[in-house]
């Protein structure tokens, strides 16, 4: 699909599909719905009745075009009232004309540059533009790797059109950004859809040596074998990964901009590329979906992707402890105290909660490289699912204005994130009779955050930390709104580069 900015009356498009926004019911004394109901010989306002159609946010009318406009179906989105049109609104309305058009094998679309009209506030036609092409990307997103595609008509154009030719110029800006961001997402998605038997920890490290190397000379890629975790002490992550067949990689990305940078970030991701459970084994409903256990290091993996060609003025550091935590004669044990790189002593009580256990020995590596900021990104809990629900991710961190920033981005970038506390009354929960700390906590509730008190233990005091729990939205069971369908999301890709670019 080609994304195009064009300068020119909507109505006046020739396209497959016209998409138009109006705004909801108290706004429809006006010039352009009055021509839009002329143009459909009063039946805009007729079928808005029998179909409930109030021109709220999400809602859509689709109409076979009339003969006097240069198209074959009209597509009307709602965009609410006049200061609720925001981002989102515009993203989901791109989502469903690209659903629209992919159902009916509408290969051009013409979609106008909703938000661009005197006294919407906040509009911003780089910004909109970006929304609108990520959402279409996103929504166009079919995982064709292992099913062959249905073979219906691919969506070839679709044009953004601007009334203002500043505003198209602006929006042009966008786009191209957009396109950048959602490859990034694509390539996330990809790795995490693909099922575990072809995702192993080298593939993945494979994954992260081919970025750097389509990436040119300010992507650089380390990957440390198991005798070199051993070197460095890594006994957690060691521990995860000897109940496997599958070597673990540990995967160590660097970007560095051409200019002097303006701060030092690491981004550390989950990389579990199977989660069973180990010797704690998973229930077999709870284990069908572990292949996304890697989400975290795939977006870290799908930032990468994208940095060599948003060039930031950042250094960006990019850490997956990649492994497999399988059950097997040689798997750790319930029971067993295990030896993180900082020197800590763990207590693993249960198997599954092998995510901190990868994560220990990752954090405290980001840590050694100095950056100013370290921020992880894990689906590390089902107890943030059962808090936050399949959407939001939550958020917890050491410093206030870090988590403010973040959650700034994350509104931005259209991805939800909840801030929750990391509460130091609940540190006792964690504290081991035989170790210096243990990886289950003593209560079954709250269990998000005695996992984010729990790696707290393995970040350097002087840096600031932030840890987002992605277990609900790296990985869709159901649709999340028009453009992200079932399998993986890419969760924290938009968001991470964002906030990147924002520093
Ligand atoms: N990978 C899971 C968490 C998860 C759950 C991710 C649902 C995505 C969707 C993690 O390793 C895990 O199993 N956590 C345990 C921890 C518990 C044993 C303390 C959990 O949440 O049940
Ligand atoms: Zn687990
Ligand atoms: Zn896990």
């Amino acid at each position: 699909m080609e994304i195009l900015v064009e300068k020119g009356d909507i109505l006046e498009q020739s396209a497959d599909l016209l998409v138009v926004g109006i705004y909801d019911k108290d706004n429809w004394e006006n010039v352009f719905v009055d021509r839009l109901n002329e143009l459909l010989e009063g039946r805009l306002k007729k079928l808005a009745k029998i179909h409930d159609f109030e021109g709220n946010p999400g809602q859509t009318m689709l109409f076979p075009a009339p003969k006097t406009l240069e198209a074959d179906y009209l597509m009307v989105v709602g965009l609410g009232s006049f200061d609720s049109v925001d981002l989102d609104t515009v993203r989901e309305a791109a989502g469903n004309a690209v659903q629209t058009a992919k159902k009916f094998g509408l290969g051009n679309v013409a979609f106008e540059l909703l938000g661009e009209d005197e006294g919407i506030q906040n509009f911003n036609a780089r910004a909109y533009g970006e929304a609108i092409a990520t959402a279409a990307i996103l929504a166009d997103y079919e995982f064709s790797t292992y099913k062959k595609p249905k073979g219906n008509k691919k969506i070839k154009t679709f044009s953004i059109i601007a009334e203002d030719g500043r505003d198209a110029n602006h929006a042009l800006r966008g786009v191209e950004k957009a396109i950048v961001i959602a490859d990034g997402v694509s390539v996330a998605r990809d790795l995490v859809n693909t099922p575990g038997k072809d995702m192993s920890p080298t593939r993945l490290a494979e994954t992260a040596e081919t970025i750097a190397s389509m990436s040119g000379r300010n992507v650089r890629v380390k990957i440390l074998n198991r005798e070199q975790c051993e070197k460095k002490k890594m006994g957690a992550y060691l521990a995860v990964s000897q109940g496997s067949e599958e070597e673990p990689k540990f995967i160590h990305l660097t970007y560095k901009p051409e200019k002097k940078a303006k701060k030092v970030i690491a981004l550390v991701g989950k990389g579990v590329t199977f989660d069973s459970g180990g010797l704690s084994l998973k229930p077999a409903d709870y284990m069908m979906t572990m292949k996304c256990d890697m989400a975290g290091g795939a977006a870290v993996l799908g930032v990468f992707a994208a940095l060599a060609r948003l060039k930031p003025n950042v250094e960006v550091h990019g850490i997956v402890a990649a492994t497999e935590n399988m059950p097997s004669g040689k798997a750790m044990r319930p029971g067993d105290v295990v030896r993180a790189s900082n020197g800590k002593s763990i207590e693993v009580l249960n198997t599954d909660a092998e995510g901190r256990l990868t994560l220990a020995d990752a954090l405290h590596y980001a840590c050694k490289l100095e950056p100013d900021i370290v921020i992880d990104l894990a689906t590390l809990t089902g107890a943030c699912v059962v808090a936050l629900g399949e959407e939001i991710a939550a958020l917890m961190s050491t410093d206030e204005k870090l988590a403010e920033k973040i959650l700034e981005s994350s509104l931005e970038a259209g991805e939800k994130m909840w801030e929750m506390p990391l509460e130091k009354r609940y540190r006792p929960l964690i504290e081991s009779d035989i170790a210096d700390i243990r990886n289950l906590a003593k209560s079954r509730y709250g269990g998000s955050l005695t996992a984010g008190l729990f790696l707290a233990e393995f970040v350097e005091s002087n840096v600031s930390w932030a840890h987002v729990d992605i277990a609900g939205p790296a990985f869709a069971e159901r649709p999340i709104g028009s453009y992200l369908q079932k399998g993986a999301t890419g969760y924290g890709v938009r968001t991470m580069l964002q906030f990147i670019q924002s520093l």
